[in-house]
């Protein structure tokens, strides 16, 4: 996220949050590489964003990347539920000062970091100097420490949500195939162009559309289609194809079990899309170390 001008002339996510909150420049350049950033996002609510963010960063984290999940939903904050932990401590609490941003990220299930939110944050234009100093030092302490960084991000097209996610390296827009959801989407493939050429931050990053609970490869083709194709025409906006996730009852299992689905049903319809969704971006990574942890040698098996 902190990442500084260099040959492609992008712009860290914190140096571009810096500019759209007007914080000053207080801490040095660090002198450790950049998290890529990868922002879920949705026009409609329940959509499955939560379910995609907290599967696909177990995926990246089996095909060895060191990821970190956060929750960034400041509406209703609940991936915590969906993995299934307790959170000792919210991010929220750290831009008041009560905690320290080391004391907030906590393991996941499946080889993650994670990042508590909490719900019902007040507008993040609207924050203090001392509390947007707090929020870039929680952005730099995952920075320092991981490569992959997935925001699960609220629904809608909030000032806090565009200001947020606009600057991600990798802007995921979930869809389902209902019109209600791709019109939805359509507007927020809007939003966040508008914003990426407004803010005139150096936002270079790529914008993608996952269609999620289709009923066939068919059917998230056409949706996808329709979608690229009209955000191509009326806004001359090229969006990536991340792919489907098939309509799957092992996602509401796993749902009401507080389990990921990726590791209780690693073989059932959406655990496959979502592995291949994740080889997808893998690719767009870079190549991760090498890590032979007893989880990845167990998950790779299916990937
Ligand atoms: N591929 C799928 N197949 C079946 N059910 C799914 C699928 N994806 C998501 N769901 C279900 O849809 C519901 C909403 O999912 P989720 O909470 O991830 O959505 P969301 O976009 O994060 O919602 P919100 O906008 O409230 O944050 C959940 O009950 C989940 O089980
Ligand atoms: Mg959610």
């Amino acid at each position: 996220m902190f990442r500084h001008e260099g040959g492609s002339g992008r712009l860290d996510q914190a140096n571009r949050l810096r500019r759209m909150m007007t914080v000053p420049e207080a801490t040095a350049p660090p002198d450790h590489p950049a998290a890529h950033v990868i922002a879920v996002v949705s026009g409609k609510g329940g959509v499955g964003k939560t379910f995609i963010s907290a599967n696909l960063a177990i995926a990246l984290s089996a095909r060895g990347h060191r990821v970190v999940l956060f929750d960034l939903d400041m509406g209703l904050a609940n991936t915590d539920i969906i993995l299934g932990v307790e959170a000792a401590g919210t991010w929220p609490e750290v831009l008041g000062g009560r905690r320290s941003p080391g004391e907030v990220i906590i393991q996941g299930p499946g080889d993650i970091a994670f990042v508590p939110g909490a719900s019902g944050m007040a507008n993040i234009a609207n924050l203090s100097e001392f509390e947007r100093h707090q929020l870039l030092a929680v952005l730099e302490e995952i920075e320092s420490r991981y490569d992959v960084c997935v925001l699960d991000c609220g629904a809608g097209i909030s000032r806090n949500v565009v200001t947020l996610a606009a600057s991600a390296d990798t802007l995921l827009v979930v869809t389902t195939p209902e019109p209600t959801a791709v019109t939805d989407a359509y507007a927020t493939i809007k939003a966040f162009a508008q914003e990426r050429q407004c803010a005139d931050t150096g936002m270079g990053g790529s914008m993608g559309v996952i269609v999620n609970q289709a009923l066939s490869r068919r059917e998230g083709r056409d949706t996808y289609e329709r979608l690229a194709s009209v955000a191509a025409r009326f806004l001359h906006v090229p969006v990536t194809d991340y792919g489907y996730i098939l309509a799957d009852e092992h996602v509401p299992a796993a749902v009401r079990q507080r389990r990921p689905v990726l590791l209780d049903y690693p073989r059932c319809a959406a655990s496959s899309c979502v592995m291949a969704m994740a080889g997808r971006l893998s690719r767009e990574l870079g190549r991760p170390e090498a890590r032979q942890s007893l989880f990845y040698r167990v998950i790779s098996l299916f990937i």
